[in-house]
């Protein structure tokens, strides 16, 4: 079937992070929001409907990942990831952001370190922080517009006798990398020579924009594999976030056994009875939606890019291989990061800004949300003109 991206769906009213939360949060009436990682689209109709059939039936007891659930996500990740991954190697949890604090809790001590790449989905700072651990950043670098992994300090930091755990972020929120195979590689032999376990979040796996090829990190080598852990989720990639649902892949059965206690000792146990059903249905029958979306973003972007090029030649534009965030550079504009939020918020949108990211590497920089209908992307770009109207030649 043909999906519509193009009509507005009023969000208001539903409990709406995005949403309904901005005016609380933003302190301010009437924001367009582009924040917050999620999208403005319907599921595909196979999920709809699927979650339709569930709800009928109308009995919602203490539920299981059944072996459908497993085929289904073993299934999808062999088809568009080459991964081949066992059963036993899955865990379920209510989300990536939970499941990467019970990871810190359980594989390293309060007082350890744990590296990161800033600019980076905030979450992970906050998840290390709560836990009495602490960042250890090895920046990224941006170079004309594109930004690459700094090895030399990587290394530094990596021999850190504190250091005990790298969360890596592949694709990369909010810089939008899809890293290399021989990138990954170069990560994977720092980790591995300082005996670091790499956690590596692939939520945005699927979201691939370009013509690079997602890697997922476990498929680099049998060291690798036994090395590292694997968030996935179809919350991104189907827009399922709210039904809270992700899968923890750990191959080496040591960390798995370690992983499923901690599960134990916080009372998850079983997926809630609408995300497993929702995330089946999306690997088994999302593939036409998936396309088509990805088709939509990549318009989406070429539009954003045109017009920020015409009416904001300053603002540089972080072109994401994958993610539907755009991740756009201020800094020509010499505007302190609160006044320019200021500026923002007061011509009428909500933006991440870029400094909750990393202070000293965001600050610069905004993160816009385009996987919205083209006229909301339209109006949230000429709200920024706007505000910046006073200061473009
Ligand atoms: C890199 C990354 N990890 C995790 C999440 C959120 O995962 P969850 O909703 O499963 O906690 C996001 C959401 O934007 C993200 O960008």
């Amino acid at each position: 079937m043909k999906y519509d991206f193009d009509t507005p769906i009023n969000r208001y009213n539903t409990g709406s992070v995005k949403w309904d939360l901005a005016e609380h949060i933003f302190g301010k009436k009437k924001l367009l929001p582009m924040w917050v990682a999620d999208m403005d689209f319907r599921s595909p109709q196979p999920v709809l409907d699927a979650l339709a059939e569930r709800a009928r039936h109308g009995i919602f007891g203490y539920t299981a990942c059944t072996p459908s659930y497993y085929e289904a996500t073993i299934n999808w990740f062999k088809k568009h990831h080459n991964w081949t991954i066992r059963q036993e190697w899955i865990s379920y949890t209510p989300g990536i952001v939970p499941a990467i604090s019970l990871l810190i809790q359980t594989f390293t001590d309060p007082g350890d370190k744990v590296l990161l790449q800033l600019p980076v989905y905030y979450p992970f700072m906050e998840a290390i922080r709560h836990n009495g651990r602490h960042p250890l950043n090895n920046p990224l670098q941006v170079h004309k517009n594109y930004y690459s992994m700094d090895f030399d300090d990587l290394e530094k930091k990596a021999a850190d006798p504190a250091a005990r755990m790298m969360i890596l972020c592949s694709p990369h929120n909010p810089v939008g990398r899809v890293w290399t195979r021989a990138e990954l590689q170069r990560v994977a032999d720092i980790c591995r020579a300082h005996d670091i376990l790499v956690v590596s979040d692939e939520i945005h796996c699927d979201l691939v924009l370009g013509d690079k090829k997602h890697t997922p990190f476990a498929t680099l080598s049998e060291e690798c594999e036994r090395n590292s852990i694997t968030c996935t989720s179809a919350s991104k990639t189907f827009n399922l976030a709210g039904l809270q649902t992700a899968n923890v892949m750990i191959p080496d059965p040591h960390k798995r056994r370690a992983f499923q206690k901690s599960l134990r000792r916080n009372g998850i146990s079983g997926p809630n009875s609408f995300g497993a059903v929702a995330l089946e249905a999306s690997y088994r029958q999302g593939e036409e939606w998936i396309e088509q979306l990805l088709g939509y973003l990549r318009s989406n972007l070429a539009f954003l890019k045109e017009y920020l090029t015409a009416n904001l030649p300053r603002v540089g534009i972080i072109e994401p291989e994958a993610t539907y965030l755009v991740w756009l550079d201020f800094r020509k504009y010499g505007i302190d990061a609160q006044q320019r939020r200021r500026m923002l918020l007061d011509a009428g949108i909500a933006l991440d800004n870029g400094f909750i990211f990393g202070e000293e590497d965001g600050s610069g920089f905004e993160r816009i949300n385009i996987a919205c209908p083209r006229s909301i992307l339209k109006e949230g770009l000429e709200k920024i003109a706007a505000a910046f109207a006073p200061y473009t030649p």
